[in-house]
């Protein structure tokens, strides 16, 4: 149903397109992931003539949108796009929001867009919020407005620009729910996210971006589990392993509860088993290692499995051989023994960091 054939996009400064090639079948759910920068968004933009291509064409349903004769609004009625700040006008209610292109664009009876906006509602899970204004709903319930707007249009395929990153975690989960339900139902979608257990979970097709171009393309297995290709290769494992390295006293202990918090998310760890994860970060690593180590060198490693529902960390640190999990004071020790299952620790003369502990967190 989308055809694209050698696609550049040029920016003044950069060039984040030089040549895509691809077709999307009607049904693909396509979950398009890759370091920052690598053009996931400009790819969306370029489909729905958003940006105008440098070169290259495409085709959608046949019709050649990259021909200067061809009608773009009537393209782009067909494309939604859902962003990750969610567009609504904040001037009109919600379901006005809703029924404001229907009638515009469509030419639908203000009925007709009225009882279609409110079937989409109740989809949402929102219907009784129909005549509440946007600044009145939370961050999680505006993007599924945004959602149901897109859907008003009945597009024939819908592009999702990281449509939960900018959400509170708390919020991820309803609106992936609302995503996970429109995928069963056939419409081809893209979608731009790092979360990995989600894209497997809705998706059949996965693109990684680099290197200007869809770098590897595969079903969810092959990308997400045997990548074949180098970049890939890192990247996936970067979704998966977080890698927290320490040098200071005075290393920013915020900063890494917040990337824990990120890697949990992304990894759809479960909110108990998430805490744990910090639990046991704070109290070995902050607690336990920090004061004991004149100038620390940490290397701690965290890795969620989802078919074994078990986190493990690992935490190298220099100094004398000795197992710290042991100092610190009976609090933190109950506390981590809280956190953990398992702690067992082993030492290596030849490393840097000699002293290594491995500790399985709690589900
Ligand atoms: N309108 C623009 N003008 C100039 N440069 C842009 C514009 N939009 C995006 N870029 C640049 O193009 C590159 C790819 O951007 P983007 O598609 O947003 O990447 P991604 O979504 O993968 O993070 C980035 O380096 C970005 O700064
Ligand atoms: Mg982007």
């Amino acid at each position: 149903m989308i055809k694209i054939e050698h696609l550049k996009k040029a920016y003044p400064n950069i060039t984040p397109l030089q040549d895509v090639n691809t077709e999307i079948h009607d049904g693909d759910v396509i979950s398009v992931i890759g370091p920052s920068g690598t053009g996931k968004s400009t790819l969306l933009r370029c489909i729905n003539l958003l940006e105008k291509p440098t070169e290259g064409r495409i085709w959608v349903n046949g019709t050649e949108i990259t021909d200067p004769k061809c009608n773009i609004c009537k393209v782009r009625q067909k494309m939604g796009m859902v962003f990750q700040s969610f567009n609504l006008f904040g001037h009109l209610t919600v379901i006005e929001n809703i029924m404001l292109s229907p009638v515009d664009l469509l030419r639908k009876s203000r009925q007709e867009a009225y009882d279609e906006a409110m079937r989409l509602l109740r989809m949402v899970g929102l219907a009784e919020k129909a005549l509440n204004y946007p600044d009145e709903l939370s961050g999680g319930q505006k993007q599924r407005i945004a959602i149901a707007r897109t859907l008003a249009m009945d597009p024939d395929i819908i592009l999702l620009d990281e449509p939960t990153s900018a959400l509170d975690p708390t919020m991820v989960g309803e609106v992936q729910a609302v995503i996970r339900d429109l995928a069963r139902t056939g419409k081809t979608m893209m979608i731009v996210t790092h979360e990995m257990n989600f894209a497997r979970a809705i998706c059949n097709r996965v693109f990684y971006m680099d290197e200007g171009g869809i770098y590897e393309d595969g079903t969810p297995e092959q990308v997400f589990d045997h990548p074949v290709k180098e970049k890939t290769r890192r990247f996936i494992h970067r979704l998966k392993v977080l890698e927290l390295d320490i040098n200071s006293k005075d290393y920013d202990f915020l900063g890494m509860a917040g990337e824990i918090s990120t890697y949990c998310n992304r990894n759809q760890i479960p909110p108990r088993m998430a805490s744990r994860i910090q639990l046991a970060f704070e109290e070995l690593v902050q607690q336990a290692l920090i004061p004991s180590l004149e100038s620390p060198i940490i290397h701690t490693a965290i890795e969620y499995s989802q078919e074994e529902q078990a986190t493990k960390m690992t935490v190298q640190y220099n100094g004398p051989q000795a197992d710290l999990t042991r100092s610190g004071d009976e609090l933190a020790q109950a506390v981590l023994k809280g956190a953990a299952a398992e702690i067992t620790y082993n030492t290596q003369e030849d490393r840097d960091m000699a002293n290594q502990v491995v500790l399985t967190v709690r589900s």
